[in-house]
């Protein structure tokens, strides 16, 4: 937010003003002001949180009054400022609204009850100083999320629904992260010599397998036929028809909040094109015995990350409980609009694929993103592809996807 202070704002910055403050119903707005230690009339004002702490009516005040946080200044140099002092319509907006959620909750049983008017003001702004902090927190993840991408398309982070912040113990990485013990060959054995990778006898050819992809950049194979890229063995140039995985995520995804008690979801913010490449699933690259090991240290949850590596041996896991990207955050569906499907560029070991996900139809922007936790990249459904530690430990989670043809159960 750009903007001055006006003068003549008033300065009531300690703790005990700002209790007076709300006990006298005033509305109060967080905001933060950028790097100089000027507290004075000039300030510039830059971002902003808003808290909606009453309803700005009051009988011995003739002006509606809003708490100013201060960025990077503690909580002690709050301000007070009357509302002709703010120049940030949409932070103004925000705390109306967080006050209207919180307030509907309230209607709908889910917070405090009305009838107890005493306590509603200061439980509003709890509320309200809670959505800020949380509006923070989450801008931060996503700012972090982005820089540590290295992917084209945006990574969007959205909770209108609780007050859960960033996952605490979640580190994003863009490739597998092999643990000690595991190496993964980064640079392939053999690359074709094509002029054109799409008519000529090419890198898919060489493995015994048809060129993945059309004209469209769509995948044209059925599940479970594995993908040759062309790698960086390979005489074409970047713009060859057989790299796409590699290419990384193109479309702009938000890990959002869901409403139906899934946790995160992740949602596509654009159209995409029925199959066509959206992201690729990658956590620590684990042993399967250590991912036996984990799996039975991990709750019902945190198994649903380890994804066993079956396409042609069970020998490794991927692990993206702590390390992962986007795709730790998708989730389940018995009818899924992703697809799994096994993936070589420049490691041709065949113990260790790529795992990348296709869409399986047009994935309108808005959607969430699913794919089907048991049907893996064979296409079947193998009990044994997802481990869920030993059968008498099993907690079975009640799967939450809403199809038509829901099993019931995610595991
Ligand atoms: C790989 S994580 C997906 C991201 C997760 N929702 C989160 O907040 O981090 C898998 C976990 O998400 C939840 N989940 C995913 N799909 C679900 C579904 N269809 N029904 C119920 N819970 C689901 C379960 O808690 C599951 O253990
Ligand atoms: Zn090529
Ligand atoms: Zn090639
Ligand atoms: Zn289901």
């Amino acid at each position: 937010m750009g903007g001055t202070l006006r003068p003549g704002h008033r300065k009531l910055s300690r703790r005990g003003d700002i209790q007076q403050g709300l006990n006298r119903n005033k509305v109060h707005v967080l905001l933060k002001k950028t790097g100089s230690s000027s507290m004075g009339p000039r300030a510039k004002w830059r971002k902003s949180e808003i808290a909606n702490l009453g309803n700005g009516k009051n009988a011995n005040w003739d002006m509606e009054y809003y708490l100013v946080k201060w960025k990077g200044w503690p909580d002690s140099t709050n301000t007070w400022e009357p509302l002709q002092n703010l120049k940030c319509p949409l932070l103004l907006q925000q705390f109306s609204n967080d006050k209207h959620n919180y307030l509907s909750q309230v209607k709908k049983g889910k917070a405090i009850t009305l009838n107890n008017n005493k306590a509603l003001k200061p439980a509003i702004a709890e509320y309200i100083v809670k959505k800020a902090k949380q509006r923070i927190a989450l801008q931060r993840w996503q700012d972090e999320l982005n820089r540590r991408k290295n992917h084209t398309g945006m990574i969007f982070v959205e909770n209108t629904v609780d007050l859960e912040g960033p996952p605490s113990d979640f580190y994003y990485i863009n490739e597998y992260k092999p643990t000690p013990g595991i190496s993964l060959v980064n640079e392939a054995t053999f690359g074709c010599s094509c002029t054109d990778c799409f008519f000529e006898k090419c890198c898919p050819a060489e493995a015994g397998v048809l060129l993945a992809y059309n004209k469209n950049q769509q995948i044209k194979i059925p599940p479970g036929t594995p993908i040759y890229e062309c790698n960086s063995r390979c005489q074409c140039g970047p713009d060859c028809p057989n790299r796409i995985v590699q290419k990384g995520t193109q479309y702009s995804l938000c890990i959002f909040r869901t409403s139906n008690g899934c946790g995160w979801g992740v949602k596509t913010l654009v159209k995409i094109k029925r199959m066509s490449f959206v992201m690729e699933y990658v956590g620590e690259v684990i042993t399967s015995e250590e991912a036996e090991r984990r799996g039975q240290l991990y709750d019902n949850k945190g198994i649903t990350y380890l994804f066993d590596l079956d396409y042609e041996s069970d020998e490794f896991t991927v692990d993206a409980a702590r390390y992962g990207n986007v795709s730790h955050f998708v989730n389940h569906s018995c009818d899924p609009n992703l697809q799994v499907f096994n993936v070589f560029i420049d490691n041709l070991d065949t113990r260790l694929p790529r795992i990348a996900l296709f869409s399986t139809r047009t994935i309108n922007a808005g959607e969430e993103l699913t794919f089907d936790y048991q049907m893996k990249g064979s296409g079947d459904i193998s009990s044994d592809s997802i481990d869920y530690g030993p059968a008498k430990k099993r907690v079975r989670t009640v799967c939450k996807c809403g199809a038509v043809t829901c099993r019931g159960y995610l595991n």
